[in-house]
């Protein structure tokens, strides 16, 4: 891997709500390190991000809170920044997608492919809100649902029967926006052809398998399996970036179309900070250019399809070289959720803790492969037994013992003995691990490696037992003093992409600055000199008690402020008769994929022990395919089938909602045999 430039791109997140450790572990976090190695290598690197400011989240938001759209992206701008600055994250540049660099950007892209005749326009039904005067996205409306009468059904699907169908289907539909009953009126949209691009795609994604992550390839071949097809590109709203034109009032760029392109913009508004407005060009249209996006799983297939077919179509920009996405983090044993209080917030966290005990934590659990979790009690081991008893321990005793022995300074080599020379050559050897490890994306491999050197210069100093030798042969303990020295100082740069805070206090308290340790060679190629002083032994990593995580544990799940939640009104009371006849089995997953064309629902074949049935699930934004195989979970068997997509459905799968969280399916606590009834 030797490209000139690195481009390194981490997932826009919404203004409209504090980070948490999910999106860190997700998008944040593996990107800033790969940014912070690459720079350690030589590279030149430039690291771009900032806030997705546009799109229908936000409006919800902002209506939930009772303030402007604008009071909410400013609030979540600000907070954002800060938390992403104090957890360390290295952005060249932090911008935001309402700026009018931004505006021109998508618009400039917009009108090229508009005006070159690429973009297609149709004409679909839409509920339009003549009091709010504007057309409603789908949760913007309330109503009857066709299918079973449930009088709080959303625009695009009910949440008692869990069937989708088309908003005008809606019966008595209500603007949630004012009260008002919506009209159908006809909406005119613009659609870039996605399926154009399918061949092309196939190619470019075909040639990169060799490097990409498998949960990336596999979700990016089932969507080019079920064959691309138009998307579009404009959404009636107020709110957003107004597509260019006479005739476009009350249209914006649909915000994915634009938020992908805020890359560009945050390159090209960095450039213009640093006084070389043209310089962003160097990064986006020189294939020397090595671009990795990092993003969360959610956001696949933007990055590898559309924004790709998007930077084909402009010509002479590079495509991702890697997407390295990420599977999603839980806070201890459930999914991260701000209204249920289940969540920790960075800034909240970082009024109490460091932040380089929850970069090592995160990392060393980041979810490469498959969903991963915090938990507080693991947090704590690592802050203790890891970074304060191996990193912490090694640091402090290697430069009290020189204080007390050598007068604060690096001792002279002399003599050195074949174990001290092997223990010199670790050090190229874990670095060169934690290289191979970086360049292939495999965070906690590196971090593992990384930590071992200071493993290994723990059991070199327990073995040459300078304690001892400083009685007996003062030569022989000086050299390993020097070595050890000089392994704090090869640790002060391989820690420096995941506990880059700690690798300033190592800097500071070897005397040392950027020139001596700020290039990963340095590992190798740098001695401290003989002579050279050291400071005072300083705490490092402060331990964490039982009774403070304790503490921290009983606060999950407990709100401290934010939106009342409503429950939906329990419905009318049913005899036990009423329930049996409902006839509820545990069954078996055997075979689960994605139905083409459509975004929420999964194919089920599921075994209920005396027959397999086939069901389609609105599971799709939940649950992933594969992860589903060999899972026990509760369905109804003797309900009427239904044909959705043109798939029969055979029963109904039970899965819990709320209306931010879920759909979470419904499993027995304890195995038994398929086909047992539930009651
Ligand atoms: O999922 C999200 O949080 C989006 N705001 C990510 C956008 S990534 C890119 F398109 F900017
Ligand atoms: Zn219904």
């Amino acid at each position: 891997m030797d490209n000139k430039r690195i481009l390194v791109t981490s997932a826009l997140p919404y203004a409209n709500g504090a980070i948490h450790f999910g999106h860190l572990a997700g998008a944040y976090l593996p990107a800033d390190m790969y940014a912070r190695y690459q720079r350690l290598k030589g590279r030149d690197v430039l690291f771009v991000c900032g806030s997705d400011e546009h799109g229908v989240s936000i409006l919800i938001s902002a209506r939930k809170e009772g303030v402007s759209p604008q009071d909410i992206i400013d609030r979540y701008h600000v907070l954002n920044m800060r938390a992403f600055d104090r957890i360390g994250m290295s952005f060249d540049n932090y911008s935001r997608t309402s700026l009018p660099v931004h505006h021109e950007t998508a618009r400039e892209w917009f009108v090229e492919f508009r005006d070159k005749g690429l973009l297609r326009q149709s004409i679909e039904k839409q509920l339009y809100d003549p009091e709010a005067r504007m057309f409603l996205p789908d949760r913007f409306v309330i109503g009857t649902c066709p299918h079973c009468g449930y009088d709080r059904a959303y625009g695009d699907q009910c949440e008692n029967c869990s069937k989708y169908y088309e908003q005008t289907e809606l019966l008595k539909p209500k603007s949630l926006l004012s009260d008002a009953v919506p009209e159908i009126r006809d909406a005119r949209h613009w659609h870039f052809p996605l399926g154009e691009y399918q061949e092309r795609l196939e190619h470019y994604i075909e040639g990169h398998a060799d490097e990409w992550k498998e949960n990336v390839l596999q979700q990016v071949r089932s969507w080019l399996k079920s064959g691309l097809s138009d998307r579009p590109i404009s959404r009636d709203m107020d709110w957003g970036i107004p597509v260019p034109g006479e005739e476009e009032a009350g249209k914006v760029i649909y915000v994915w179309f634009e938020a992908v392109l805020g890359y560009i913009s945050s390159s090209k508004e960095w450039a213009e900070r640093i006084g070389q407005p043209e310089k962003w060009k160097e990064y986006w249209c020189d294939e020397e250019t090595r671009y990795v996006p990092f993003i969360g799983k959610d956001n696949i297939v933007f990055h590898c399809l559309m924004f790709p077919a998007m930077l084909m179509e402009k010509g002479g920009y590079v495509l991702p070289a890697n997407v390295p996405a990420n599977e999603f983090l839980n806070l201890e044993g459930k999914k991260f959720s701000k209204s249920t209080g289940w969540s920790i917030e960075l800034n909240e966290f970082l009024d109490t803790y460091p932040a380089d005990p929850l970069r090592y934590t995160l990392a060393m659990n980041m979810p490469e492969t498959r969903d991963s979790d915090f938990f507080w009690k693991d947090f704590q081991a690592r802050n203790n037994n890891e970074l304060a008893d191996i990193l912490g321990n090694f640091v402090n005793r290697t430069v009290h013992f020189v204080h007390k022995h050598f007068d604060g300074v690096v001792p002279a080599a002399d003599g050195l003995l074949p174990e001290d020379e092997a223990f010199l050559a670790r050090f190229g050897e874990i670095a060169a691990q934690v290289s191979d490890c970086y360049e292939r994306f495999r965070f906690r491999d590196a971090v593992t490696a990384t930590m071992n050197l200071a493993r290994a210069a723990n059991k070199y100093f327990n073995d040459r037992e300078p304690w001892k030798t400083i009685k007996s042969d003062r030569r022989h303990c000086a050299n390993t003093m020097h070595c050890s020295l000089q392994a704090l100082h090869a640790l002060t740069v391989l820690i420096e992409p995941v506990l880059p805070f700690t690798a300033e206090k190592l800097r500071t308290l070897l005397n040392i600055d950027h020139a001596s340790a700020g290039h990963w060679d340095a590992i190798v190629l740098h001695r401290l000199p003989a002579g050279h002083p050291v400071g005072e032994r300083t705490i490092l990593f402060e331990k964490i008690d039982d009774a403070t995580m304790e503490k921290e544990t009983a606060k999950l799940g407990v709100l401290s402020e934010g939106p009342e939640i409503v429950h939906p009104e329990l419905k009318e009371q049913i005899t036990i008769d009423d329930f049996m006849k409902i006839d509820l089995r545990i069954g078996n997953i055997i075979k689960a994929e994605a139905v083409p064309k459509s975004k929420k629902l999964l194919k089920l074949i599921v075994d209920i022990g005396f027959e397999t049935r086939q069901l389609v699930a609105g599971i799709a934004t939940t649950c992933v395919p594969e992860d589903l195989i060999g899972r026990q979970v509760v369905i109804v068997a003797n309900l009427k089938p239904a044909t959705l997509f043109g798939i029969e459905s055979q029963g109904m799968i039970l899965a819990a909602s709320t209306e931010e969280e879920g759909p979470v399916l419904l499993a027995p606590v304890q195995a038994i045999r398929e086909g047992a009834i539930v009651k």
